[in-house]
């Protein structure tokens, strides 16, 4: 069976259909880039896994559990969508950490506040990601302190730090400087090598086609093209897939 099931995902904001029936399945410990140009409905598509949209049709199921199901419609309160979005952690482009505290801080405040973690052990496994991040003598900086890559680092250790079933990232190094995607990318190529499942929007291409297993090709709300990322990306089939990536060649 596989970890994620998702299934016709729809959705619309008033008369403008963004997603028109999105579905993949993702294996443990697979990651799936999904690449596509602006406007195609990537993000969107993410916020609908992390239920920060609910999308107006479809199905999502993590480890044959059903998150939603469009067809059986039950009333979703507060409190279940906060434990389904648990399963999902999310990696933003702009890194979105709480300037007021430290990186060690950061990436212990959900497992505390969320969890109910105790303290000894939340700030062990803070250390442990902290270092797994290449940060250990950076955990008592303040973001303001701290490289645009470094805070991306604490950010994908914030998102571990409550065990997600799938780690969502959305375009990760799109607001750092060239010299600085380099230590983001590698970090998330040693997370794919160690298995972790992931969703990776990107606009980089060769890391795209390396770091994942499979790819997807969106446009317009609809998957054009999905397969495995080398076929997808050095082979693609489809005349848009093959038109959107002839512009990252002569890039
Ligand atoms: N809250 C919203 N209200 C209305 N329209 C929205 C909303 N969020 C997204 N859209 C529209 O949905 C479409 C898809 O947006 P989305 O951000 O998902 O694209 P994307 O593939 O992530 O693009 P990019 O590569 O630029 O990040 C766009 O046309 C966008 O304007
Ligand atoms: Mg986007």
């Amino acid at each position: 069976m596989a970890l994620l099931e998702v299934e016709n995902i729809c959705k619309r904001f008033e008369k403008t259909e963004v997603l028109k029936g999105i579905s993949f399945t993702l294996n443990e410990g697979e990651s799936v880039s999904i690449i596509g140009s602006s406007g195609s409905g990537k993000t969107t598509l993410l916020r609908c896994l992390n239920f920060l949209e609910m999308p107006d049709e479809g199905l999502i199921r993590v480890r044959g559990e059903t998150l939603f199901d469009s067809s059986a419609p039950a009333g979703n309160t507060e409190e279940e969508i906060r434990r389904k979005r648990l399963h999902f952690g999310l990696v933003f482009q702009s890194f979105n950490l709480f300037p007021q505290y430290t990186a060690l801080e950061n990436v212990m405040l959900s497992p505390r506040l969320v969890n109910g973690v105790p303290e000894e052990e939340n700030r062990k496994n803070a250390e442990a990601l902290l270092s797994q991040m290449g940060l250990t003598d950076r955990k008592d900086n303040y973001p303001h302190q701290l490289s645009g890559g470094q805070q991306q680092r604490v950010a994908i250790a914030r998102a571990l730090a409550l065990k997600p079933d799938v780690l969502c990232f959305d375009e990760p190094t799109s607001a750092l400087d060239p010299e600085l995607t380099g230590e983001v990318l590698r970090v998330i190529r040693k997370l794919s090598e160690e298995k972790t499942t992931m969703i990776i929007v990107t606009h980089e291409m060769a890391f795209a086609r390396d770091v994942a297993d499979q790819a997807i090709f969106m446009d317009e709300g609809v998957v054009v093209e999905q397969g495995s990322a080398v076929e997808v990306i050095d082979h693609p089939k489809e005349e848009r897939t093959k038109q959107f990536l002839s512009r990252y060649a002569e890039a």
